[in-house]
């Protein structure tokens, strides 16, 4: 094994925002940070990883005027709530900040002041909806009014989720603040802007010298193509947040100080234990730094946010690692549905380590989004963890106890030690799975070693040499090679099961899962009694934690179908809302090529063009339509369907045509106005 010189590393998590409870969408991100941080500190490496609350903004100063606190009462309740929930998952943080703290505003404010002093701000007039009752500025999201375009009543003052149409809060028709419902006036105000484009080559080149995923690198090309421009980094009183230094009234938007929070939290934490700062932060640091984040929130990441640091003489991130965001069967989570699960929910009815493995299985190093399948988790968690991982170590222990005085082996034959090598040989492979972040393929590799150690109990049977005379030496050797393996297997996990290899320690009686420890096996070793590590999960318990997760919901508005009243036609389906409907996204689309589907009589395997990208779909219109007839025509699809997985091959959309279901199916024609990839309202 190698050992390289020990690297210094500080790693971060988005900053959730103060004014709600931790879900389990967040928890992808704080798992995925806090596998990476706990690996990297089982390698030996100097690592730390900070995090904090975000507790400025309009929203947070609103939340806290509702519930007749002040803000700062709100952001400490809030702060202790994450920090239960954070801990209740077994995340470790070196330390846990807030941005409404000194040293985010020290910082804050010279980053801005540097910014200042080098010609990168400006000021600039603009006109903004004024709440003449409230007497504030309103931002976008506080404004509702009736679309423009579509004419979609209540949309906010920023686009239209019916017709997903963009505009300033200023072209919506009979606009109203949300905070209040009196008619907002036009108003003007001065703004500071930080000057992005004086970046604009040094952005180019940092987006593409590998600190970004490339999937990222390249939606960064399509903004630049579109021009950076100036930051609005200002708002006016009342705000919740920092006053900027030199002005009257004028605070940092939330999202100036926000990232600054990174440091905030770095910088408290060196206070406390000593670390030198600035050999993390200067501009020549060779320490690495890296932000775990979602995919919503890389323009402040992967612009904003080196431009300042570049422009205060600070050093940038090594990399910014974005993941995408969570699903629950198939579906965005939704509170209806009781799927947007809330962490303290979740802990009052599951093992935390259940989801980290789960989670650990379904991530890579892309931004995909990942679903929570509840019957695959289920399913997941007891076959590997309980059934193969857990199961190695209460095969072989009771032996070991009973029959050895709890001792193992004091030698094991060559065959053994061959086979503890081949475990141990994986370890940098697997280490490397885990530096790239890719944990599921890291799983996958773990558990296949999983199979080879139930295999070696099975073939030795320890079960059947204890009833035989003369087999002890045997019998010994088999079980403290399970023993072994099972201790190996537990050091792989360990970034994902710190609870359970923390009671696996106890009984295997050893003080660390170091990496490197398992070079050699335990021999002569005495361990304690097993005592069971985990439980199997029941689909009761998830059961009543969906269950739970719609206790605050008003009672689920979906209504039965009406009884059918003509047998040639299928009922109507459970009503949905208008925001249900628009969810859809329906596209014109070209198909390209048409072929039948040997195996299934009704099945059309249709490549469909929109625009974007080419889709593979299913339809089943072969009663109505040669393949060949198809080619070149264009037809309606809903391009949003999440992907299905059918006999033939994955369908990757719907197509829409209306008739009795014989030949009469309605395809379009292509005509001028129709192109591939048109979204049809
Ligand atoms: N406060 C900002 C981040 C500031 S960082 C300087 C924020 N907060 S948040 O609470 O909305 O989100 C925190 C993190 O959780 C973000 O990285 C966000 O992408 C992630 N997630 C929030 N909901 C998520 C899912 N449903 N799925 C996966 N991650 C999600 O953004
Ligand atoms: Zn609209």
């Amino acid at each position: 094994m190698t050992q390289t010189a020990s690297r210094k590393i500080l790693i971060t998590s988005a900053l959730p925002y103060a004014n709600g409870p931790i879900h389990l969408g967040h928890l992808v991100e704080y798992i995925q940070t806090d596998i990476w941080s706990r690996f990297q500190k089982m390698r030996g490496n100097e690592c730390y990883y900070v995090c904090a609350d975000d507790a400025h903004g309009t929203p947070i100063m609103l939340r806290a005027q509702a519930e007749g606190i002040t803000p700062e009462e709100l952001i400490a309740r809030v702060s202790e709530e994450h920090q239960r929930d954070f801990a209740g998952f077994n995340i470790a943080f070196d330390h846990y900040h807030s941005t409404h703290s000194p040293e985010n505003r020290h910082f804050a404010s010279y980053i801005y002041e540097q910014l200042k002093a080098k010609g990168h701000i400006s000021r600039k007039t603009i006109t903004q909806f004024y709440d003449p009752e409230k007497q504030m500025f309103l931002p976008d999201r506080f404004i509702k009014g009736t679309c423009p375009k579509c004419k979609a009543e209540d949309q906010y003052g920023d686009n239209c989720e019916v017709c997903g149409a963009t505009y300033s809060p200023t072209e919506l028709l009979n606009p109203k603040s949300a905070v209040s419902g009196a008619t907002p006036v036009e108003k003007e105000t001065d703004h500071l802007f930080f000057e992005l484009d004086h970046f604009g080559d040094m952005l180019k080149e940092w987006t593409h010298k590998g600190h970004l995923q490339t999937q990222i690198a390249n939606k960064l090309d399509e903004w630049f193509e579109s021009g950076l421009r100036g930051w609005d980094i200002s708002r006016d009183a009342p705000y919740f947040g920092f006053e900027i230094p030199g002005e009257k009234d004028k605070f940092f938007y939330v999202w100036l100080d926000a990232p600054v929070g990174y440091m905030a939290s770095f910088k408290a934490f060196c206070d406390k234990t000593g670390v030198n700062f600035d050999d993390f932060w200067k501009k020549d640091s060779d320490a690495e730094l890296y932000h775990f984040i979602g995919k919503d929130i890389i323009y402040f990441h992967a612009l904003f946010w080196p431009a300042m640091l570049s422009g205060a003489d600070f050093r940038t991130p090594n990399a910014i690692f974005a993941h995408g965001f969570l699903t629950v069967d198939g579906q965005k989570m939704s509170k209806s549905r009781g799927t947007f699960i809330m962490a303290k929910t979740y802990l009052d009815h599951l093992n935390p380590e259940y989801l980290r493995y789960y989670f650990a299985a379904k991530l890579n190093s892309r931004i995909d989004d990942l679903d929570l399948n509840l019957e695959d988790f289920v399913q997941r968690v007891n076959s590997d963890l309980v059934g193969k991982v857990v199961n190695i170590a209460s095969r072989c222990a009771g032996f070991v106890v009973k029959k050895f005085d709890g001792k193992l082996a004091d030698n094991l034959s060559d065959n053994a030690k061959t086979l503890y090598q081949s475990f141990v040989a994986e370890s940098e492979m697997i280490a490397s799975l885990y530096e790239k972040r890719e944990y599921g393929q890291a799983m996958r590799e773990i558990m296949a070693l999983a199979d080879r150690a139930n295999e070696y109990i099975d073939e030795t049977a320890p079960w059947v040499l204890a009833k035989q005379e003369g087999k002890e030496a045997e019998l010994h050797e088999s079980v403290s090679v399970g023993i072994n393996l099972f201790r190996v297997l537990l050091t792989y996990l360990a970034p994902v099961l710190p609870e359970t290899a923390e009671k696996a320690l106890g009984f295997l009686q050893l003080n660390t899962l170091d990496w490197n420890a398992i070079e050699s096996p335990l021999i002569g070793h005495t361990i304690q009694k097993f005592q069971p590590l985990m439980t199997r999960v029941e689909m009761d318990a998830v059961e009543k934690m969906i269950d739970d997760s719609k206790q605050n919901m008003p009672a689920a508005q979906a209504q039965a179908a009406p009884a059918t009243v003509n047998s040639d036609i299928d009922p109507i389906a459970p009503e949905i809302t208008f925001d249900d409907f628009a969810k859809l996204d329906f596209r014109i689309a070209k198909i390209v090529n048409a072929e039948a589907v040997p195996e299934a009589d009704k099945l059309l395997k249709l490549t469909l063009d929109i625009g974007l990208e080419q889709r593979q779909v299913f339809a089943g219109i072969k009663s109505a339509y040669q393949p060949e007839e198809l080619v070149g025509k264009l037809t309606v699809m809903v391009a949003n369907l999440a992907p299905r997985k059918m006999r033939f091959g994955m369908s990757e959309g719907m197509v829409l045509a209306a008739g009795p279901g014989g030949k009469d199916l309605f395809i379009l024609n292509p005509d001028e106005g129709a192109q591939p990839g048109m979204r049809v309202k």
